[in-house]
């Protein structure tokens, strides 16, 4: 009784253990492509900056324990800074 006890938490840590090492294998990646589009409101026309044709630019949805790559091309006519929160 008490080897088939020891033999169940074995394979429950070891479950745990491999379980979490896929967990943490994950990375989702992600293209983001920064550019000047045209956008009219109220008859004016104004270039702003968008993400992916988007502005304000995608939601990302991360899952604990992923990693993310995201490959940002500006082809915008300036340079720019990324951020999140
Ligand atoms: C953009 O950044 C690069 C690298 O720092 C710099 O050489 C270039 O002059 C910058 N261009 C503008 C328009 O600020």
């Amino acid at each position: 009784m008490l080897s088939i006890m020891k033999l169940s938490v074995f394979q429950i840590l070891a479950f745990l253990l491999f379980s979490s090492f896929l967990y943490c294998q994950a990375v989702v990646r992600h293209t983001f492509i920064v550019q000047d589009t045209e956008y009219t409101k109220l008859c004016s026309t104004k270039t702003i900056l968008t993400v992916n044709g988007q502005f304000p630019g995608p939601t990302l949805y991360v899952n604990k324990g992923e990693t993310i790559i995201v490959d940002v091309y500006n082809k915008a006519h300036y340079n720019i800074t990324i951020h999140w929160y």
